[in-house]
């Protein structure tokens, strides 16, 4: 799924890319094969730029909004500190069974916490200090999960949020719906003082966004 890099550059960024785990890749299959919408699923780019920011902050505790199958989720994991522990919501409870036993086969059922139910009722529950946050959940809201979670970050914390090219539309200065929304969030995210960011064109697009 991208509009952004042709197809042959894609597969050839896939085929240049570290494999991911077993489960992950068992995982995406089981998506594919039993599951609406699969290519909502991250896949092995974007899955492996996940996870190496995540090893390289070493992060205590992360928040995931939107779990889907919990793909993203587990490649988040896989820079957890010791004693880390990643949250992710997802408002759809449908595929809880395939999500743990995903998660039974990665071994991350003690730092992975699933959470059901709507983000923006869910995050302001949340006592915690995140060092990364991954937002990939309905994009009408992603301004304000911004706003939710910005005071939760702390100095020098990741805030990663998906989609945000929206295949490409984005430059379309017209554009309405979703282009348009991306448009209007990363818009709202470079003229906020608290943060610097920068925009990633893997997959759908990435906006990298650094909490001073
Ligand atoms: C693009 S998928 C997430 C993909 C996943 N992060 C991955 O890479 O494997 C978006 C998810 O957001 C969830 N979602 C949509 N609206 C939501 C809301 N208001 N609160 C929480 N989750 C929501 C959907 O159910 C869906 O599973």
């Amino acid at each position: 799924m991208s509009e952004i890099i042709s197809n042959q550059l894609l597969q050839y960024t896939a085929d240049f890319t570290s494999e991911e785990s077993l489960a992950l890749q068992g995982l995406e299959r089981k998506t594919y094969k039993d599951v609406l919408l699969p290519n909502m699923l991250s896949g092995k780019v974007q899955g492996r730029f996940l996870s190496f920011i995540s090893r390289m902050l070493r992060p205590t505790h992360i928040l995931e909004i939107g779990t889907f199958t919990g793909y993203s989720a587990i490649c988040l994991a896989e820079g957890l500190s010791e004693d880390g522990q990643l949250i992710t919501i997802d408002i759809n409870d449908e595929r809880e069974e395939l999500i743990n036993e995903a998660i039974q086969a990665t071994g991350f059922q003690d730092k992975i916490l699933c959470k059901t139910g709507s983000a923006a009722e869910i995050i302001p529950t949340i006592n915690k200090q995140f060092d990364l946050v991954f937002i990939d959940a309905d994009k009408v809201n992603y301004g304000l999960y911004f706003d939710l979670v910005i005071d939760k970050v702390r100095s020098g914390g990741i805030i990663l949020v998906d989609n945000v090219l929206w295949r490409g539309e984005v430059v379309d200065e017209d554009g309405k719906g979703k282009a348009k929304m991306m448009r209007d969030f990363n818009e709202k995210v470079l003229k906020d003082l608290r943060v610097e960011n920068v925009i990633i064109t893997i997959r759908d697009g990435i906006n990298m966004i650094y909490k001073k």
